[in-house]
């Protein structure tokens, strides 16, 4: 990668360095930039059934299977934000937020997934909480899709379907049609890569399906189809009245090799590609699978002795229609793991075709969550990696963050934010990654998924034990706050 600086001393002689330089300091923001936080309708909203909701994915495995949680713990309730999301709002303004991120819940909006029903409440509910948003200065960021599928097109599958797709569209156009004038950021999907597990396993990620190996790779099949058929749909029928951009979120660790061997570095350029590729490069680079990607799981099918490959392929029409079809990337990122060559994982698996092995370095911080710890240098490059590989299209870290255990007084994630946004900002400023915003997970405690409310990202805490769901800032708000405010990371985390 050519830093802009180094460019411009190229190009102009010392005097643009200097220019460049006192122009903004490493631990300042560019103007414009957008500082926000992040939610997802599943994990805070509750009210899973009220006004004509339809049942998800992740209401009907938690109700079925309370043990795949934690103690029981499920969206139900969560945060209560259907009715509270007015407090919601507030704190974003006391955070100083120039942009939220929230997902919609499509059984709320199509209690079917089809446009049999089309239910005005839900409608309502949004509508009410992007006023709300644009009348305090905030703008929407809108994730059409974080996890919580319509239980109705599980029975048929779901997204293993290719017709999901078709239904996805559907979806889409009613959400641009009812929202798109005042909704300029759109991502179709958050973390394909961990939604599509559904279909690789029980007991974790609803649907909670065992069809390792096959269901993943049909799902993100479709799932690539579906964000490319969206992103057309609105560059044909809005974007001239509408003049938004659409995007998708991908996340990826970064994967440190344990050792410059040949080997380990291939096994590090294959976790990257078989965790991120899979949907950066169609999306971004040239409409098709990464070759070692095709290659492996070619391979291990007809071992398998398949007929077909388990990893599907796109006709050359769905090729055009999905190169390039992207405004901006959604970069979720919040660790390092050291990774190396090693064959692994039931077979048939993702992990088993990567034949990559990863695994926490616990020499570094740890976290309440197993995955997270916290290696801020792994920030500024991934995010170098992300933009190398991935050029010409802006970034939104759409999540990043620290889990604890709750405490209001929570100097741990404030050490981390300080420390990963000061990444951020060398990366912005002395590698020349286009960074473009950064909305931190999260908002609010809440249904950590699988781990219920016992793993805490929040910076603002929710009394999860009171029917009032009290929001109380953290340590962290009012730290989070002084940097938006300020535009500018405190230098101390520069040293
Ligand atoms: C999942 O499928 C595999 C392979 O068919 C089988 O060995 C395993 O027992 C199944 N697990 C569950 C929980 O059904
Ligand atoms: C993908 O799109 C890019 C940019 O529009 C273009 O340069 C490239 O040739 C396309 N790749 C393929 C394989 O069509
Ligand atoms: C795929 O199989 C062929 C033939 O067995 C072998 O030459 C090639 O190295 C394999 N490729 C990978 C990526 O395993
Ligand atoms: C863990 O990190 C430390 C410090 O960077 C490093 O020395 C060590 O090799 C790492 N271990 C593994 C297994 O990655
Ligand atoms: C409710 O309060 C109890 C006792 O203070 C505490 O142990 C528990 O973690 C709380 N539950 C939640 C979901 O916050
Ligand atoms: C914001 O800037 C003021 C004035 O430069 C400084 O005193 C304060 O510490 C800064 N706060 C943060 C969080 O950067």
């Amino acid at each position: 990668m050519v830093a802009p600086v180094t460019l411009c001393l190229e190009l102009l002689g010392i005097a643009c360095l200097l220019a460049t330089a006192t122009s903004r300091e490493v631990n300042q923001f560019p103007e414009g930039f957008l500082l926000g936080a992040a939610t997802a309708s599943y994990q805070i909203e509750g009210g899973w059934n009220e006004d004509g909701k339809g049942e998800s994915i992740w209401d009907h495995m938690l109700h079925e299977h309370p043990e795949y949680g934690n103690n029981g713990d499920n969206g139900d309730v969560a945060c209560d934000s259907y009715h509270k999301y007015a407090e919601d709002v507030q704190a974003l303004k006391d955070l100083g937020a120039k942009v939220y991120r929230f997902s919609i819940s499509w059984p709320r909006i199509l209690p079917n997934g089809d446009l049999d029903v089309i239910n005005q409440p839900g409608i309502d509910y949004y509508n009410n909480l992007i006023n709300l948003l644009l009348e305090n200065d905030i703008q929407p960021l809108v994730t059409m899709f974080h996890w919580d599928l319509p239980q109705a097109l599980q029975y048929i599958g779901g997204w293993p379907n290719p017709i999901l797709a078709d239904y996805f569209l559907e979806y889409a156009r009613v959400l641009f049609d009812n929202f798109g004038d005042r909704v300029k950021l759109w991502t179709t999907f958050n973390e394909p890569i961990s939604f599509t597990r559904g279909y690789a396993g029980s007991g974790g990620q609803a649907p909670s399906q065992n069809a390792s190996g096959i269901g993943d790779y049909l799902a993100s099949h479709t799932v690539i189809r579906a964000h490319a058929m969206v992103y057309r749909l609105y560059n044909e029928q809005y974007r001239s009245t509408q003049n938004g951009r659409v995007g998708i979120t991908l996340s990826t660790n970064w994967y440190e090799p344990l050792d410059d061997r040949e080997e380990t570095l291939a096994a590090q350029e294959r976790m990257f590609q078989f965790e991120f590729g899979l949907y950066a490069n169609p999306i971004l680079v040239d409409g098709d699978y990464p070759a070692v990607v095709r290659e492996r799981v070619d391979n291990n099918s007809r071992a398998e002795g398949r007929p077909r490959s388990r990893l599907p392929s796109f006709t050359e029409e769905e090729k055009r229609m999905i190169n390039g079809s992207a405004d901006f990337l959604g970069f979720n990122s919040y660790t390092t793991m050291t990774v190396f060559s090693r064959e692994h994982g039931i077979s048939p698996s993702m992990d088993r075709d990567s034949g990559a092995f990863r695994m926490p370095n616990y020499t570094y911080p740890t976290s309440s969550a197993i995955w997270l710890t916290v290696v801020p240098w792994g920030f500024r490059r991934v995010l170098d990696w992300a933009s190398t590989r991935y050029p010409n299209y802006p970034i939104i870290v759409t999540e990043n963050g620290y889990a604890d255990y709750g405490d209001l007084d929570d100097q741990e994630r404030i050490s981390y934010y300080g420390q990963y946004l000061a990444e951020m900002l060398k990366a912005i400023n002395e590698d020349g990654v286009n960074v473009i915003g950064y909305t931190a997970w999260s908002l609010l405690d809440n249904l950590e998924w699988n781990s219920g409310f016992s793993v805490k990202f929040g910076i603002y805490h929710v009394d999860f034990n009171s029917t009032e769901r009290t929001r109380t800032p953290k340590a962290s708000a009012s730290f989070l706050a002084g940097i938006y405010r300020n535009m500018s990371v405190p230098e101390e985390y520069f040293q």
